[in-house]
């Protein structure tokens, strides 16, 4: 069963307790409104730590202020029980005074430099400064050994790890592989606000992924592929903020050398944002 704590005293309490038995603490942070990739994520902590802490927060600094804060799923019951059943042990539920006891306009920011600017950075200023400054808030709080990031959000990904390298976490960063639907959608809270007709559309991200590392292996240039990509999304429905090949750098466009290489895509369905990709190697 999981035990459900919502103050931080007795948080690093039920931690400390951990560590002086000689336990390795896993920790996967959410936003709730669990799916199979956050359980799945949960599974890879349970593999690399004895005992799994997971929190669950909404966190209002990394949300613009023309975004869906404010409608974001919020499921505390079913979230719990879904943690529990991928074998986690403590659900840490803070309160919004907890996690910014100064309150959000006096809030210490945490700013990763550079790939922050691009992509996702670019489309949603500000979003990775709040999510920066959470998790390294969460880090503080749950002083996990190990915790573990969906690749489904890559830049957030590498984000944490430029982080966690910088300013020292002692903390493992782990990956977990992206979990779809049968039809290749990728799992997300965000999905259900997807309408019927929308969500028969919403697969042509995934499919679009596998069609611009396939161009790719058959030797179509990055602009040609990202242009293409770009027509079958918006013939599709969508509004398109980005569909992109890069090195896992992600800063610059791919250049001529074989090697690894991600394609991601951020695209708009009616009201809701899908964002996905998919690593390949590129010749
Ligand atoms: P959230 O969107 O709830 O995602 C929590 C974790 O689950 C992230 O590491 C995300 O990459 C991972 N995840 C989401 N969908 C997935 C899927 N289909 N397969 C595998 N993993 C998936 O990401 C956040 O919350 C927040 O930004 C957070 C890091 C908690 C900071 O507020």
């Amino acid at each position: 069963v999981i035990e459900t704590i919502t103050t931080l005293p007795e948080l690093r309490d039920r931690i400390a307790g951990w560590k002086r038995a000689g336990l390795r603490v896993g920790f996967v942070p959410t936003m709730g409104n669990l799916h199979a990739g956050h359980q799945s994520l949960v599974g890879i902590a349970r593999g690399a730590a004895d005992r799994v802490v997971a929190s669950v927060f909404v966190n209002p600094t990394q949300f613009g202020p023309a975004e869906d804060f404010a409608r974001y799923p919020r499921t505390p019951e079913s979230d719990a029980n879904g943690l529990a059943s991928a074998g986690c042990d403590v659900l840490w539920l803070p309160s919004p005074e907890t996690m910014y006891p100064l309150g959000i306009d006096n809030a210490v920011l945490v700013r990763v430099p550079g790939i922050t600017d691009v992509l996702d950075g670019a489309h949603r200023p500000g979003h990775f400064d709040g999510v920066c400054t959470v998790v390294a808030r969460l880090f503080n709080q749950v002083g996990p050994d190990v915790a573990v990031f969906g690749r489904k959000d890559y830049q957030q990904l590498a984000v944490i790890r430029h982080m966690v390298a910088d300013l020292a976490f002692p903390i493992e960063v782990l990956a977990g592989e992206t979990v779809r639907e049968g039809d290749g959608l990728a799992m997300s809270s965000r999905n259900q606000y997807l309408s019927a007709e929308e969500r028969a559309i919403a697969p042509e991200v995934h499919r679009t992924l596998l069609a611009m590392a396939a161009d790719h292996g058959r030797g179509v240039e990055p602009a040609a592929l990202e242009a293409e990509a770009v027509s079958r999304l918006e013939a599709a429905g969508f509004v398109v903020d980005y569909a992109v090949v890069r090195t896992p750098g992600l800063m610059q466009p791919v250049a001529g050398e074989p090697g690894p290489r991600v394609a991601l895509v951020a695209a708009r369905l009616g009201g809701t944002r899908l964002i996905d990709n998919l690593e390949f190697t590129g010749a």
